[in-house]
């Protein structure tokens, strides 16, 4: 995750004389984004270049990013006339940059063998960013909203659901060969409350893109103490952060589930020795099972230095092999 970004020069050097919504807009630079990790390191997959919050224009949200101060949006959603003022957006005509990003990247990747990630934001977490109208330590405006006005948030998070569903359709159809849903902020509901008022879209979300016969990624932060109900998703894959041992996470999801994850980012900005350790924990705790994608638990810190993420990616290669060669 964050795989392209501002830890890697070639990212800041192109950021000098693009701003990030430019990039996103243009496929042809968000494709060559999307190579730069791909260049760099010894990789197995690609995500392409873009982000979970320029697909609500299509809603009629005017989505900025400030320096320093992350996502904005201008013309948050507040109350029922906020909602009903929502547009039903043509989704292809919302997303046609990424979905051209996603074509023009699949060429690149295709002669090197390397699949194709593509991406939304889930539901929760872009109705949280589109009430509060930036990042929040809480999202109070938003879980306010949720827990007073449910039949108003039914209601967004009903058109949040189809502009989510038809977007992820639609890059399956432009040639992403898997599908991850980012839902940053569910672990800042209760098991209740996700259940309830988070649970019930992605399910809707993921029924709808597993017709399109791609694999889908559930990611999420902070939902340890609600493991079972968030693999209830009904995701291929789930995606577990730090705060749990990820071979116990796979004991309470079972062995139909994939799992993704878990190393702390911020074992990158270490030394070599004690990454290595704290990345060895994380295979070990795989155990060596089927179907554990090495990930880390969150994206990519701007100051990691790129040496170490080389060095990360060739020692997880090297080792799945002794531990198959040991077996
Ligand atoms: O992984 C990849 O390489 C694909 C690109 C990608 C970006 N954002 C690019 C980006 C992906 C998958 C995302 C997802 C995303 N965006 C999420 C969900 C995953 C997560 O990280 O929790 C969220 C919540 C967002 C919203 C967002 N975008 C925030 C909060 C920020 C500001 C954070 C910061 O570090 O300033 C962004 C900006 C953003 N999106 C950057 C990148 C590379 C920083 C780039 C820049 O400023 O040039």
């Amino acid at each position: 995750m964050r795989q392209a970004g501002r830890y890697m020069s070639e990212y800041r050097e192109l950021r000098k004389r693009y701003g990030m919504l430019e990039i996103i807009r243009q496929p042809e630079l968000s494709c060559q984004v999307t190579m730069q990790p791909i260049e760099a390191f010894d990789l197995d997959a690609a995500i392409i270049f873009a982000d979970i919050l320029p697909p609500l224009e299509g809603l009629g949200l005017k989505v900025g990013f400030e320096a320093g101060e992350g996502p904005i949006v201008h013309n948050p959603v507040r109350d029922e006339a906020d909602v009903l003022a929502l547009a039903t957006p043509d989704v292809e005509e919302a997303t046609w940059f990424t979905l051209e990003a996603i074509r023009l990247a699949r060429r690149e990747l295709e002669g090197r063998g390397i699949p194709l990630i593509g991406f939304s934001g889930a539901p929760f977490t872009l109705a949280c960013y589109s009430v509060e109208g930036g990042s929040s330590k809480d999202f109070s405006l938003t879980k306010r909203l949720m827990m007073v006005r449910p039949d108003i948030w039914r209601q967004l998070m009903g058109k949040l659901t189809g502009l989510v569903g038809g977007y992820l359709r639609a890059q399956a159809q432009a040639g992403a060969q898997a599908l991850q849903l980012f839902d940053t902020w569910a672990g800042l509901l209760s098991p209740a409350d996700y259940a309830e008022f988070a649970l019930p879209y992605n399910q809707a979300v993921i029924r709808e893109v597993s017709r399109a016969g791609v694999p889908v990624i559930y990611f999420s932060t902070g939902t340890s103490g609600m493991l079972e109900v968030v693999a209830s998703c009904g995701a291929d894959v789930v995606g577990v952060d730090w705060r749990i041992d990820l071979g116990e996470a796979w004991r309470r999801v079972g062995p139909s589930v994939a799992i993704q994850g878990n190393l702390d980012p911020v074992a990158l900005l270490g030394d070599w020795a004690e990454l290595s350790r704290r990345a060895a924990r994380v295979l070990e705790s795989a155990g060596g099972r089927p179907g554990h994608i090495f990930n880390l638990g969150h994206g990519v810190l701007r100051d990691s230095p790129p040496e170490n993420v080389r060095r990360l990616v060739d020692f997880v290669h090297e080792y799945r092999l002794e531990v198959k060669a040991g077996s």
